[in-house]
């Protein structure tokens, strides 16, 4: 970034600054945009944003046969979520970008390392990032973003007067980690632990059953899924939150403003420590969780819930902003999903859908991606065939 961006954003970010820090501002400028859409704002800007755009196709109509999941649902999301987030010149409708940005989303750490180094060890994490700020620069130049939602307009038109369009390429660049790479991996999670338990399979196919209205047009059937209804059974959000319990591997620093007791007098936090706290030792505490801590309960969240050790979205003044639109959107995607498709895995000979593990070299994340490739047959359900399929809202 050039000078003049950098220390801009940088300026009063120590917590004993009296003035205003532009960063801490503009996330709680972002926070209104980002309103809960999902827990009753039906008005916010959140929705608005998404009508403003057009709407996300997230699973389109061709035929799907055997898939590597994992691949699959990370470019499904990274087109839905970037459309609505940058409209119609969305530069991640370009393939390059869209491969660009998980090149640098997957090799953060090493681009961490001084000097020469992420030259070396880093080199798809550079080029990544290059096309991706090439992407957005020409977005900006172009004047693509005057067609996107307000969301995009405004955070440019307010930052202009205090960095470079290639600063601000540079800045969105940085911005498709939140908006995509935790959303992705609790999306691959949701989904695998959904279709890979018959019952809780067809539980979740009864809710959104329950939500889709049936129209019969000139040319056919046409289904429809109410989104505005999603909510309307607690069982998909809960399994999305449940997916974010039990896969959870990333942690939340934070920085001790004044000396603090903690326990029962157990530990002294010292003022200006900091703090790092491994959500996964939180979501898989007994007392909290009881005696199923380990295992995946769909229904979890369904009714009463530990809050305080739960930290999927994270919590506090840095409660992850974008988690009602995250949350939305995989439900969307889960929704339709399991009304259309069946997956059978093919790993080897078998059909089962075995343990894949996480792959845990990329510290950034809060919830790691599978560790092995999980192939699967996607077929369109037997007895839903030649019927077309919609979201409404
Ligand atoms: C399932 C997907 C997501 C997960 C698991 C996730 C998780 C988190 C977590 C754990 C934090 C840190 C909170 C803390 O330190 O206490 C966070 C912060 C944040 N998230 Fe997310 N996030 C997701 C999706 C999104 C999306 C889609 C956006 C934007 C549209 C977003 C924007 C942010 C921002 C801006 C912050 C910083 C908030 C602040 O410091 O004020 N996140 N997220």
């Amino acid at each position: 970034m050039s000078e003049q961006a950098s220390s801009y954003f940088m300026a009063n970010l120590s917590p004993s600054s009296e003035n205003p820090s532009p960063l801490i501002e503009g996330l709680k400028v972002i926070r209104t945009f980002h309103h809960p859409a999902g827990r009753g704002d039906r008005d916010g800007p959140c929705r608005r944003t998404s009508h403003e755009s057009t709407p996300p196709c997230v699973i389109r109509s061709r035929w799907l046969e055997k898939v590597d999941l994992w691949a699959w649902v990370q470019h499904e999301i990274t087109f839905a979520t970037t459309e609505i987030v940058y409209g119609l010149a969305n530069p991640y409708r370009h393939s390059k970008v869209d491969a660009g940005f998980w090149g640098f989303s997957e090799g953060t750490l090493p681009l961490l390392m001084p000097g020469i180094f992420p030259m070396i060890f880093a080199q798809r994490a550079l080029a990544g990032r290059e096309t991706v700020i090439k992407g957005m620069d020409n977005y900006f130049v172009c004047e693509g973003y005057l067609e996107g939602p307000s969301l995009v307009k405004t955070r440019y038109l307010t930052l202009k007067n205090h960095a470079l369009d290639s600063d601000l390429a540079r800045f969105e660049c940085v911005n498709g980690i939140a908006i995509l790479a935790n959303t992705v991996p609790t999306a691959f999670w949701t989904i695998f632990h959904i279709f890979s338990d018959p019952g809780v399979l067809q539980e979740v196919r009864n809710h959104v059953e329950a939500i889709t209205i049936i129209k019969t047009m000139p040319n056919g059937k046409v289904r429809k899924i109410d989104l505005s209804r999603l909510k309307d059974g607690p069982i998909l959000f809960s399994a999305i939150q449940e997916a974010l319990r039990v896969r959870a591997t990333g942690s939340g620093p934070r920085l001790v403003m004044e000396d603090v007791r903690v326990g029962e007098n157990q530990y002294l936090l010292k003022k200006d420590s900091a703090v790092i706290i491994a959500h996964k030792a939180l979501h898989s505490d007994r007392e909290a969780w009881g005696e199923t801590a380990e295992t995946f309960i769909t229904d979890r969240f369904c009714g009463r819930a530990s809050q305080q050790a739960y930290r999927g979205f994270g919590g506090g003044a840095n409660h992850c902003l974008g988690r009602s639109f995250a949350m939305g959107e995989i439900a969307a995607l889960v929704a339709m999903m399991v009304m259309r498709f069946d997956l059978i895995p093919t790993m080897g000979n078998s059909k089962a859908w075995g343990e894949p593990g996480q792959d845990l070299s990329n510290m950034a994340l809060q919830i790691a991606p599978p560790k092995k490739h999980v192939v699967v047959d996607v077929s369109p359900r037997p007895d839903l065939g030649g019927v077309s399929w919609e979201f409404v809202v």
